[in-house]
């Protein structure tokens, strides 16, 4: 938990973060959502340029220290959303609740920004300086974090996405894994509460991608609440909970073994079929007896016990 300093206010309210459950108690008496609620979209409806709504009615909440995984077509409003949740966008109709704060709400803004941590598509936008811990350190370095404790979160943020020691090392000698890495330590250096992750990992090779999923998922199982939207399956696979939007509507929500099975509906929102669900799929059509997979893992246990019994 972040130490809080006399002398730096701003530092104060980054330490709030780490108390993020007790402000959303406190933070709206009587209409406050339910204590673990992170975000919550109430009624909320959204439009860029006052005609052609992004979303409308759109209802959807976020508790604490899940793993969310948005999927959807192009355009369907996934990096709306997501710019709603840290309060770069905010609702034209109906509400958004972010921590228990009103996303309108100009006195929030600030306190939101800096507790939900967004990270996007390309880690050369992101990189700000040339050498990684002045990089790492931006971000909380203009919240007004003094040092040590600034040197401190910088060593803790490496070590969090594998990158310990890399300190001194230069950010354009980095690959691109490396570098949205370092993004993800310049967001977790600010202890955000929720970490909103919009195609970090679509620039990336298969290593990286499979680098980066791995720091992902140990963060959520260290217990940070993840928004993870991609177009990539296999990731999806691994979440708690798909959400599946169209139109700004959300058309699935459920758990990946439910949702990410349903062929046909995906297919028709120019959606991908994880490959073990394709290939479970096929050969339950060919009449061979096994479960609907979404993961290689599962599917290859499958075929080994099917083997096996015969
Ligand atoms: N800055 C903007 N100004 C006007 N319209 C926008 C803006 N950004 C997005 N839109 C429109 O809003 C809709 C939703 O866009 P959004 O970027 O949220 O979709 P997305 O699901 O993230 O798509 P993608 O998979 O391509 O990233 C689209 O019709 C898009 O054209
Ligand atoms: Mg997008």
């Amino acid at each position: 938990m972040t130490q809080r300093s006399e002398n730096a206010p701003e530092a104060a309210v980054i330490a709030e973060a780490a108390e993020a459950t007790e402000v959303v108690a406190a933070a709206v008496p009587g209409e406050a959502a339910a204590p673990d609620t992170f975000v919550d979209f109430r009624d909320a409806a959204f439009t860029y340029d006052g005609e052609r709504f992004v979303f409308r009615d759109l209802n959807l909440t976020v508790p604490q220290g899940q793993f969310l995984c948005l999927l959807g077509g192009n355009g369907s409003g996934k990096s709306t959303l997501a710019k709603h949740i840290n309060a770069l966008l905010v609702p034209d109709e109906g509400a958004v609740e972010v921590f228990g704060c009103d996303t309108r709400d100009a006195e929030s803004t600030y306190f939101i920004r800096s507790n939900a941590g967004l990270v996007f598509q390309n880690p050369d936008d992101q990189i700000v300086a040339s050498l990684i811990e002045n990089d790492v350190a931006f971000g909380p370095e203009n919240l007004g974090v003094p040092n040590p404790e600034l040197r401190e979160r910088v060593t803790r943020a490496l070590a969090e996405v594998g990158l310990q020691g890399f300190e001194k090392h230069e950010t354009n000698a980095l690959s691109g894994g490396q570098k949205q890495r370092v993004a993800i330590a310049g967001v977790l250096a600010m202890d955000p509460a929720i970490l909103i992750l919009d195609e970090a990992t679509a620039m990336l090779d298969p290593r990286g991608r499979a680098g980066l999923l791995r720091v992902v998922r140990e963060l959520h199982a260290a217990g940070m609440t993840v928004v993870m939207i991609t177009h990539y399956m296999e990731e999806a696979a691994q979440a708690e909970r798909v959400v599946v939007l169209d139109g700004g509507r959300v058309v699935l929500d459920g758990a990946p073994e439910d949702v990410l099975v349903r062929a046909d509906e995906l297919r028709a929102l120019s959606l991908e079929v994880p490959f073990a669900c394709r290939l479970s799929l096929a050969l339950r059509a060919a009449g061979v007896p096994v479960a609907p997979c979404i993961a290689d893992d599962d599917l290859k246990e499958e075929l080994c016990a099917l083997r096996s019994s015969r």
